[in-house]
């Protein structure tokens, strides 16, 4: 038997119009049900001639019904708040279904997620919903390139899924997280010092040398034990409107506890001494984890995507 494969709308680039739903499962459904509802949602949403990519994934408690007897990946577990340093908090609210619908045209897309929702709606009701999009050359609304320390194409399907042989093989553990913005206070710095929250300069986003230890990339980046980089990928977005405007974050990868890890630097809890500057100007207001299962793992329990 060869290799499992990785759900593939995790690994499409060029999208520019993305859209995120959260589900909870309502109480009492049967594990049938739901996967009838999916098969439904992914069965009506238009997706041929690559109009959209649909990626799906479950929080622990709907996965652990769903699995049908196959092991649960190591160490995938609800996402807890994180309470750090100077007041700073990642809430948890952790849901039970999470669909990433992205593609080239907003219409698709929406069509897409319309579909999806309103099989769904049999099952579960829509708990967070963010339509985002890629901002300009892949900016972050602060205007800084997000994404450049991604592992390349060739590299990203190791960082982001499990081994092969490992239980859950094929499958991703993801982290999303709306992050809400304080533009006015980023924008009042001086351009300098909007770098140095970041670790890169503005423009051509060059990792600066001398960065602060409190830079997001300084924060952001850790190590296992012999000094190697324990990478994650990354397929943030964009969103909001002329009120309210920030960052769905969205990352994958092989091991759930590598985001723990992250957070724990950012947020500079368990006794490290400073956290990441970047949270003065922007917080988090949700926050799940979930299983992306691969596409061999969601024929097996009943659910063939299109
Ligand atoms: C408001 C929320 C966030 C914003 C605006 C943001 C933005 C950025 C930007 C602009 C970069 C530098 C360019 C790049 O390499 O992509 C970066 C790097 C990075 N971010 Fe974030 N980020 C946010 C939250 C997070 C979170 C929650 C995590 C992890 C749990 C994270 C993990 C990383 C990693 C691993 C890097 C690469 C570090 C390296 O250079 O090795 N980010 N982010």
């Amino acid at each position: 038997m060869g290799n499992p494969t990785p759900q593939p709308g995790i690994f499409a680039l060029g999208t520019r119009y993305h859209h995120h739903l959260e589900f909870d499962v309502d109480d009492d459904v049967a594990t049938a049900a739901v996967v009838a509802a999916l098969q439904h949602g992914l069965d009506s949403a238009p997706v041929s001639g690559g109009a959209a990519n649909v990626v799906v994934g479950f929080g622990p408690a709907l996965w652990q019904r769903l699995r049908d007897g196959r092991e649960l990946p190591g160490g995938f577990e609800d996402f807890a708040e994180v309470s750090g340093r100077d007041g700073h908090r990642a809430p948890a609210t952790q849901h039970d279904i999470w669909i990433w619908v992205h593609g080239g045209g907003v219409d698709g897309v929406l069509d897409a997620a319309v579909a999806v929702s309103a099989a769904l709606d049999a099952v579960a009701s829509l708990a967070q919903e963010c339509a985002s999009f890629v901002y300009h050359d892949s900016r972050d609304l602060t205007g800084f390139v997000d994404g450049t320390a991604n592992p390349a194409p060739v590299e990203a399907p190791a960082v982001a899924c499990i081994a092969p042989g490992a239980p859950g093989a094929g499958g991703s553990h993801v982290l999303t997280q709306r992050w809400v913005h304080d533009l006015a206070s980023f924008e009042a710095l001086p351009v300098a010092d909007q770098e140095r929250v970041f670790g890169r300069t503005k423009a051509a986003s060059d990792a600066i040398p001398d960065r602060p230890t409190t830079s997001h990339i300084s924060k952001a980046e850790i190590h296992d034990a012999d000094g190697e980089e324990r990478p994650i990928y990354r397929r943030s977005t964009a969103y909001g409107d002329v009120g309210e405007r920030g960052l769905y974050f969205v990352a994958f990868s092989a091991e759930q506890d590598r985001f723990d890890e992250m957070l724990a630097q950012m947020y500079g809890t368990g006794g490290r001494p400073e956290r990441d500057r970047l949270l003065d100007f922007s917080r988090a207001v949700s926050g799940s984890y979930y299983f992306a299962p691969s596409l061999d793992d969601l024929i097996a329990v009943g659910i063939v995507p299109a």
